[in-house]
């Protein structure tokens, strides 16, 4: 390595990022002096290097404005892969970017106040001491191999007895996933082709939504009232059209906070057996009620079959643990598992340390106190809610879940309110990210779950301020 000219380094960096496609065609590049300060090398140097591409076609001048990056060279040796051409999904690229946006806002502001992410905080964690079972499992590993593409059958027994639901009897009924997105993503891959036609809630959760639209497939949106999905609605969608399958969040629906009624979903399900339409029934949310508990879960009144299951212990623990589970009927989790299989497994020593916390009744105790904090911190968001109701904020008290979801008065940009907050260290979630289109109303949700309370104070506090001088220059 040592051998070789200083400039063929350069030379061969350059020539390898403009094949690559990391400097794409028609992107300047740096002038010689800014270039070779970077790379620590001299001026002349880069000089050698650009010649020589540029006496390969790779590059070219532009009087007055630099260098660029060249469309292939003429009667190329070798042939740049277009990766833009090269895959499948052209809706990958088109559609937003809003899981990528959302997780790493963290690391481009470091220690915010954080009502953006959907989790129940480290406070709730810590008392949990999940971290014991961690610790613990690390320690005594069975194996450092995997455990089966299917989850590890002890936790899968667990889930079993933890769902309770007759429909759900064996732990064969039952995959582990890598948070229930995976689970969301083989169910998708499995049941819709680009094309296909899907339905869901207006709004809904950000990530399904991205899943949907970067696979291609046609979202049929169904609005939700104050019992959930409008059932009325969705009728009329499937006299007209035949989805591969309807995704719900029924309980404490993300964003709205919204819970389908029983009668509602009696009716949901009929409507699914008459047409023979799967439900993919996302359950989130299930254990996180504030007062009294939920109806049961579609699956839980499944009489033929077509509900499809999942749940994660993203909201009951963490999520950066990454387990979650689908349970559905015997030949569909089969399928499931065989897609799955591809990607290996699940991380093991996670699932050995769930399985532990289970084991040990940890989850229960963990939840009870766990509610307890979130109804506490859901109140006190909401008086700081109540101060700005003479701006025209709008909001509904969740019964259970994560989040308050606001209507914002007409004036206010929720995308220049996100910026600014983030400015002043305070993360939120922009409404447009669970929608199709911007909806009418501007919406921002608050995760009330993330934060202690003196944290939701000084933020709500900062949200205050920035609202009020939004509204004051609009008017
Ligand atoms: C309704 C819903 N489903 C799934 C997820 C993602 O879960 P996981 O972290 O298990 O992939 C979320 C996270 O916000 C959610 O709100």
């Amino acid at each position: 390595m040592g051998r070789k000219p200083i400039y063929t380094r350069v030379y061969n960096q350059l020539r390898y990022q403009i094949l690559s496609g990391e400097l794409a065609i028609g992107s300047p590049l740096p002038p010689e002096r800014k270039l070779a300060a970077q790379l620590g090398v001299s001026r002349n140097t880069v000089v050698r290097a650009y010649a020589e591409l540029e006496a390969e076609g790779f590059i070219a001048s532009r009087m007055g404005s630099g260098r660029y990056v060249e469309a292939l060279p003429p009667a190329p040796r070798i042939r740049r892969i277009d990766w833009n051409s090269q895959h499948g999904y052209e809706s990958l690229a088109a559609s937003p970017s809003h899981m990528a946006e959302l997780l790493e806002v963290t690391d481009r502001c470091p220690n915010p106040i954080n009502f953006a992410h959907g989790d129940g905080g480290k406070h709730t964690l810590a008392s949990s001491r999940f971290s014991d079972y961690v610790k613990a499992t690390a320690e005594e590993l069975p194996s450092y191999y995997f455990t089966s593409v299917q989850g590890l059958p002890q936790l899968r027994e667990l889930l079993v007895e933890w769902m309770g639901m007759e429909q759900i009897s064996s732990p064969e009924q039952v995959t582990i996933t890598s948070g229930s997105q995976e689970g969301l993503y083989l169910i998708t891959t499995l049941l819709a082709r680009p094309g296909n036609c899907i339905v869901t809630e207006m709004p809904t959760y950000f990530g399904s939504l991205q899943l949907f639209q970067s696979l291609g497939l046609q979202i049929v949106p169904v609005p939700l009232d104050a019992d959930g999905m409008r059932i009325d609605v969705l009728e009329g969608v499937l006299a007209r059209c035949r989805p591969r399958f309807l995704y719900t969040v029924p309980t404490y629906h993300n964003p709205t906070g919204r819970t389908l009624s029983l009668e509602r979903r009696k009716r949901l399900l009929a409507l699914s057996e008459r047409y023979g339409i799967p439900i993919v029934e996302d359950d989130a949310y299930r254990h996180l009620h504030l007062a009294e508990e939920p109806p049961p879960p579609l699956k839980a009144l499944d009489e033929t079959g077509s509900v499809i299951y999942l749940n994660t212990f993203s909201k009951l623990l963490f999520p950066g643990l990454r387990i979650g589970w689908v349970a559905a009927s015997r030949p569909f989790v089969r399928l499931l598992t065989r897609l799955k299989e591809l990607s290996i497994t699940t991380n093991t020593l996670g699932q050995l340390a769930v399985a532990a916390f289970l084991r040990d009744g940890a989850l229960l105790p963990h939840l009870t106190d766990a509610r307890r904090q979130y109804a506490e911190q859901a109140a006190i968001m909401e008086r700081h809610l109540e101060r700005l109701r003479p701006l025209g904020i709008r909001w509904e008290r969740p019964a259970g879940g994560f989040y308050f979801w606001l209507s914002l008065p007409e004036e206010i940009n929720p995308r220049r309110l996100m910026t600014l907050c983030r400015e002043q260290g305070v993360l939120i979630a922009c409404g447009d990210m669970f929608l199709l289109r911007e909806a009418e109303q501007p919406y921002i949700r608050l995760c009330f779950t993330h934060e202690r309370p003196e944290q939701i104070d000084r933020g709500m506090a900062i949200i205050a301020r920035l609202l009020h001088e939004q509204k004051e220059l609009m008017t």
